[in-house]
């Protein structure tokens, strides 16, 4: 039986590779993902190779419906993919070449390491965007229910303990500021995939008079103002892979983001907390247990940001050592790349479906939001309007939390002769403060959980993420 050689070895080659190496090098099991993008940049180089006059128009008009005959069968499932041609675009090239004789020209002054560099910048332009629809929806998800809860306060909480009352609106949001930022990131981010590495070659261009700006512009790679984005040194084009590392990066820290989400949410499913109930398709049973009910979704989306941190960790590593330019290790960057992608879209769309089937305990809720130790520093303001240092007055009201400890009371529950004891600048109106609607009316600096400003921040959300 012939064994098939791929392109890349038919003339310098006597045989192909042996089983065991075609297995090791081979990328197709993974790239062939890429097949949609190949095949656009295909099409695009053979227009401008038509157009600079390398392929007559019969040719072209050939390879473009060879081109989209394969991709029909890829479509429908019927391609066949050949280990021993090693990658996406030897398999695409040896296919269209073998149906069209004119496909030979297609790898005209294209290398597949500007190929390559190509169809992951297309590849990740797409998952870009997608990535951003996602996460607008989680954040959309986080605001309505902050909305639908608009009441609801509890405990904000440093180094896990009681500090001050929120509103859980104030809590949720502060996510949705987080994964604003990570979208900025990802915009910013795909300005730098944006740019056209095309007619770089294998490493030094190309000595005919390619095209670049034409087959810039038919695949997007244009600026705000339509002009073509090109990258500006071969060297650098075909062996670069940051626009990967920075993507993976924002990847990393949105899955840290999430990790932290789902942390929470793991928290207040416990007994313990029992701020929220997880509607039960999304949450799990145990084999053993009976009345087990467990946050699997929320502690995947943690676990799985070791994976995406990783991936990042990885690609950094890859790159370090490598040589100028091109090297066969870069092949190696796409499981990372599209694990980063599929693990982070994923953790967001399960995010946000499991926060729309969850409810919120609102008894729980203000039983731990009502714990009057959590306004001790209204207290203290009180003391400070009447004059007293902020020092002295987070002394004296220490010395008052000790009291009510020692007489096992509640601090809203000491007398005025019991304040007094401690400080005569405590007056009849010192309890006022416990009032909790009151105490959250006041808190209404830019940025604060006060009852007007978390209304604000609703609204301001809800309407920049109108759809
Ligand atoms: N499969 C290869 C990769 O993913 C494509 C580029 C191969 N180039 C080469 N000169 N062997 O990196």
């Amino acid at each position: 039986m012939k064994k098939i050689s791929p392109v890349s070895r038919s003339g310098r080659f006597a045989h192909g590779p042996g089983a065991d190496v075609a297995r090791f090098t081979e990328s197709v099991s993974f790239d062939r993902r890429l097949w949609r993008h190949d095949i656009l940049g295909s099409l695009v180089h053979a227009a401008m190779l038509r157009k600079i006059g390398v392929l007559s128009p019969a040719e072209a008009g050939a390879i473009v419906r060879g081109l989209k005959t394969i991709a029909r069968e890829i479509e429908a499932g019927k391609f066949k993919w050949k280990t021993e041609l090693e990658d996406v675009h030897m398999n695409l090239e040896a296919e269209l070449t073998r149906r069209v004789p004119a496909g030979a020209k297609l790898h005209t002054a294209r290398s597949r390491n500007d190929q390559v560099a190509l169809d992951l910048r297309l590849w990740l332009r797409d998952e870009i965007i997608l990535l951003l629809g996602e996460i607008a929806d989680l954040q959309r998800a986080l605001v309505t229910l902050g909305e639908k809860n608009a009441d609801v306060l509890i405990p904000g909480y440093t180094h896990l303990q009681r500090a001050q009352p929120v509103y859980l609106a104030h809590h949720l949001l502060a996510y949705v500021e987080m994964l604003e930022r990570d979208c900025e990131r990802l915009w910013d981010c795909y300005s730098r995939v944006n740019v056209c590495p095309l007619g770089s070659g294998a490493i030094a261009g190309s000595t005919l008079p390619l095209d670049r700006a034409l087959v810039a512009k038919l695949l997007g790679f244009v600026n705000a103002n339509g002009q073509a984005q090109l990258t500006q040194n071969s060297m650098d084009a075909v062996s670069d892979r940051d626009f990967a590392v920075e993507f993976c990066a924002a990847g990393a820290l949105l899955a840290v983001h999430l990790s932290r989400l789902a942390e929470d949410l793991i928290l207040w499913t416990s007994a313990e907390f029992d701020f929220i109930k997880i509607a039960d398709a999304y949450t799990t049973g145990s084999s053993l247990m009976p009345q087990k009910k467990n946050p699997d979704i929320a502690e995947l989306a943690r676990g799985k940001s070791g994976r995406v941190i990783g991936n990042l960790v990885a690609l950094l590593t890859l790159l370090k050592g490598l040589p100028m330019t091109y090297n066969r290790d870069l092949q190696e960057d796409k499981e990372r790349l599209f694990d980063t992608a599929d693990t982070v879209r994923a953790t967001v769309r399960l995010t946000a479906a499991m926060l729309r089937n969850t409810k919120i305990n609102r008894a729980s809720c203000a039983a731990a939001a009502g714990d009057p130790a959590l306004l001790a520093t209204d207290l203290a303001d009180y003391l400070v309007r009447k004059g007293m240092p902020f020092r002295q007055a987070h002394h004296a009201v220490g010395a008052v939390v000790a009291l009510a400890e020692i007489l096992d009371k509640p601090l809203n529950r000491l007398t005025l002769a019991e304040l007094q004891s401690v400080d005569k600048k405590f007056g009849r109106d010192a309890l006022g403060v416990f009032d909790l609607k009151r105490a959250m009316a006041k808190r209404n600096l830019i940025g604060a959980p006060g009852t007007s400003e978390v209304a604000k921040q609703l609204a301001r959300w809800r309407k920049l993420l109108q759809a």
